[in-house]
């Protein structure tokens, strides 16, 4: 099995697997190996990934070159090849097979179970594995009420952010008296750093439709709608394979398996606007129109698709629906908490040694995700924060570790569930920065529809920006919460009404860091330009001109053996010469205050 999802694809893996087909050829093994292009794994910072069954062996970090010796030692002579197999960091010894990797092994697949073991473009295989099997028994032997009772009582909230009971929604949909009613299914995903959606539509998208069926069942619609964000062409292609492979089992279109029950799916190009994955905005851009959000209500379950009641939900929200069919609501229910039922992926990402996409119960705490799963902090750094929810999200500082990720903890503490985007950050993450750097990505992606959301964003952005440039003043950080306030209070959709959490979250556990910030004006974190100085330390440095030659401004004076002086007057901060010294002798000076002259207008 040979990953193919977006992130081995981008390091080789198409090319390993021309690889090991002539190799396999070549060795006379092709009427014994089969060789299987799947959807991501989930360990993608291992990619290109290969996966040899059944004994569930595991290849990692693969090039072309490794691939005749692979094939000859493991596929003809039953040899398992050490030095391609995964070694855990602070370990000598390589796991050879993929349960027993910490990364694996503590995950509970329900929404990914076909991760890694399926052709997402053969629906045989997806069928192979119970595949439809919950769709022919909403078709045949549930009626719409039955449905939404089931998906009602399983407990399911939606995946896409905000955590709105399903069949309450669905519900809702179905009450509604109308001629036509549509479905959505929200592939948009534009939070920086997620790609939970992305990998479902990729390595299973026969999920998604099978969901999308049993939905429009529930509602009685007749037709849907599959948003993929533009920047998701392997995405967009699977699900188009998908499509056209289940009208022709009769999986979708008219008198589906014979039940009299006609529905249709298309697919629906993004453009790559954040704003746009928003219901109201997302429904206007399938409309043809700007994607830009509208007041509600009224909810697109009353009145949305061409003003028609339209059941819009997230990728994994419709995913997890045939599993709950399939295996009853109990069962479903039985995982999670009391208010946040079944699993959550999250997209792991930022300075964490197990980079990838995972897939736990909800009320995972955040240590065990950040240790037990992604392996904790890389160089034995000190875990600072995580950001979650995607950008408008929040931190929540390594204190609260103990905190179980579900619905209402993670609002309490300041941050929310989002769409599973989960940042983690380490003592070298300055946290004004961090705020900066959403801040600036929200400016940019409000729409400008609303006063409070556009002027407030920017507002707020350039507050921040001139903090970390060393120009923050008193009385900026209570202007902020100002700010904040009124952006949440003001704004008609969630991107303004949650834009001011990073800061939010930042200034509330990281309080001292703006402080610092503001008054000393010094980055803790040794990460804001204007706030840090590079220097030498005499007693490490070598002389061995590693520095000198990587400093693109020549600011580095010394000779061979000698220790060497960084010229204040000629250095940019670029940090070249940090990353050049093997001797740990340059060093980030963040504990003097840095003297800033403001421009006068
Ligand atoms: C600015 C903004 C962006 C959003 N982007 C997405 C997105 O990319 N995908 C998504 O499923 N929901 C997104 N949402 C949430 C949707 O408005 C909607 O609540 C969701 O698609 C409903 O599906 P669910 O109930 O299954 O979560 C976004 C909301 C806002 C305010
Ligand atoms: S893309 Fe291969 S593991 Fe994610």
């Amino acid at each position: 099995m040979v990953c193919a999802g977006t992130g081995c694809v981008s390091c080789g893996s198409f090319k390993i697997k021309e690889a090991l087909e002539k190799e396999v050829r070549k060795q006379n093994l092709q009427d014994e190996v089969l060789i299987i292009a799947t959807g991501c794994n989930g360990f993608c910072e291992r990619g290109p990934i290969l996966l040899v069954q059944p004994e569930g062996v595991f290849y990692q970090q693969l090039k072309v070159e490794d691939i005749p010796f692979l094939v000859e030692e493991h596929l003809l002579k039953g040899r398992p090849v050490k030095k391609f197999m995964y070694i855990p960091p602070k370990e000598k010894n390589p796991i050879p097979k993929m349960k027993d990797i910490e990364f694996f092994k503590h995950q509970r697949l329900i929404v990914l179970r076909n991760r890694g073991r399926i052709d997402p473009e053969k629906i045989e295989e997806y069928i192979g594995f119970d595949g439809y099997e919950a769709m022919a028994k909403a078709l045949a032997e549930m009626t719409p009420e039955q449905i939404i009772a089931e998906i009602s009582a399983s407990g399911l909230r939606g995946r896409g952010g905000a955590g709105f009971p399903t069949g309450k929604k669905w519900e809702a949909c179905r009450k509604e008296k109308a001629t036509s009613k549509y479905l959505i299914c929200n592939g948009d995903e534009g939070d920086p750093g997620a790609f939970m959606d992305r990998s479902i539509l990729e390595a299973d998208p026969q999920a998604i439709l099978e969901g999308m069926v049993i939905g429009a069942k529930a509602i009685g619609a007749e037709k849907g709608f599959i948003y993929i964000r533009n920047e998701y062409p392997l995405a967009r292609q699977r699900v188009d394979i998908a499509i056209r492979q289940a009208r022709e089992y009769g999986l979708l279109g008219k008198n589906i398996l014979g039940t009299g029950f006609d529905f249709d799916v298309e697919i629906v190009q993004g453009a790559g606007a954040f704003v746009s994955g928003e219901e109201t905005a997302l429904i206007a851009s399938v409309e043809g129109r700007i994607g830009t959000p509208r007041q509600r209500p009224p909810y697109p379950a009353q009145k949305g698709l061409w003003g028609k009641p339209t059941v819009i939900n997230n990728v994994e929200t419709w995913a997890t629906v045939p599993n709950i069919i399939r295996r009853g609501a109990h069962w479903f229910a039985g995982l999670g908490t009391k208010t946040s039922k079944g699993t959550k992926i999250f997209s792991l990402v930022g300075k964490i040694n197990n980079t990838g996409l995972v897939e736990v119960p909800m009320g995972t705490t955040i240590q065990d995700i950040v240790f037990r799963i992604g392996g904790g902090i890389p160089q034995n750094r000190k875990f600072k924060a995580v950001q979650i929810g995607g950008p408008s999200g929040g931190c929540i500082p390594a204190k609260l570790m103990d905190l179980p990720v579900d619905y209402e903890s993670l609002t309490e503490a300041g941050a929310m569930m989002g769409s599973g985007g989960l940042i983690v950050m380490d003592d070298k993450t300055c946290m004004v920065d961090l705020a900066k750097y959403f801040l600036n990505f929200l400016r940019d992606e409000s729409c400008g529809k609303c006063v409070s959301c556009r002027e407030g964003t920017q507002r707020m952005w350039e507050i921040v920006k001139r903090i970390t440039e060393g120009k923050g003043r008193k009385g900026d950080m209570e202007l902020l919460e100002e700010l904040a306030i009124a952006c949440k209070d003001a704004s008609m959709c969630g991107l303004g009404q949650t834009a001011a959490n990073p800061v939010l979250s930042t200034l509330r556990y990281f309080r001292k860091e703006f402080e610092a910030h503001i008054f000393e004006k010094r980055c803790p974190a040794g990460v804001c330009v204007n706030l840090i100085r590079y220097h030498v330390l005499p007693e490490k440095c070598t002389g061995c001109l590693a520095c000198k030659r990587g400093c693109p401004t020549d600011a580095i004076r010394g000779v061979l053996k000698g220790v060497h002086i960084i010229d204040q007057t000629k250095c940019i901060k670029c940090g070249a010469c940090l990353e050049a010294c093997r001797f740990e002798a340059v060093e980030t000076q963040r504990d003097e205050a840095i003297v800033i002259v403001e421009e006068t207008r």
